[in-house]
């Protein structure tokens, strides 16, 4: 099965190295990033979730949860959480899914089987506070995610559920924004009060409102 944006994160319960949770339940009214590894002990994986783990005051001040899975069982997950604080730098402080009947794997099509018929590929779902998938993201195994990207995805995200804009290529906060098309000149006048740019009339750049 894939999961698209809009749906609903399916939900589902699971035993992680925090304990057994319900994932609607332990989400709350936070935002969720849920994001696949291959398999434990393995040289990649250990620096994503290292650098995770140094994210996370970051994702607090997003008001974002974090949360890992693999198909490995939880004794293992046990024992790789102790050689990630060691060669990372930052204990693991987020908690790990063990699926090792493959059944959240399978709800979140995290199973590529032409590139692994066993061991999940490296997928990123971020969850909004509604329970609905925002991003969607697939890396093949070989490849280390970029975690700044996914941040910055949310700072989009966040920023353009309260105002009426979309952000450019390679936007960082703070920097310009682009009006959406739906909002007139007229209502622009009211809304973007500092005004605007327009390089074409489909193509209006305004200051970051949140600045
Ligand atoms: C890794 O995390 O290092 C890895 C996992 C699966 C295949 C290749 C690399």
């Amino acid at each position: 099965m894939s999961v698209q944006l809009g749906d609903i994160a399916p939900d589902f319960e699971a035993d992680t190295t925090d304990g057994h949770i319900k994932f609607h339940e332990w989400l709350g009214d936070k935002w969720g990033i849920l994001f696949s590894h291959p398999r434990d002990f393995t040289p990649v994986c250990t620096t994503e979730l290292g650098y995770v783990a140094r994210l996370k005051p970051e994702f607090d001040k997003r008001n974002v949860k974090a949360i890992g899975l693999s198909i490995d069982p939880l004794d293992s997950h046990k024992k790789w959480a102790a050689d990630i604080g060691e060669t990372q730098g930052t204990a693991l402080n987020f908690p790990i899914i063990a699926d090792p009947d493959r059944k959240i794997a399978g709800l979140y099509g995290m199973i590529h089987p032409k590139h692994d018929e066993v061991y999940t590929v490296r997928t990123v779902f971020v969850i909004d506070p509604q329970k609905k998938i925002r991003l969607t993201l697939t890396y093949p195994q070989t490849t280390g995610r970029n975690f700044d990207e996914i941040l910055r995805v949310i700072d989009s995200l966040q920023l353009t559920d309260g105002y009426t804009v979309a952000t450019p290529v390679n936007w960082k906060p703070g920097e310009d924004v682009i009006i959406v098309n739906s909002v007139t000149d007229e209502a622009a006048k009211t809304k973007f009060p500092k005004g605007w740019k327009a390089l074409k009339p489909y193509l209006r750049l305004t200051p970051d409102p949140r600045k």
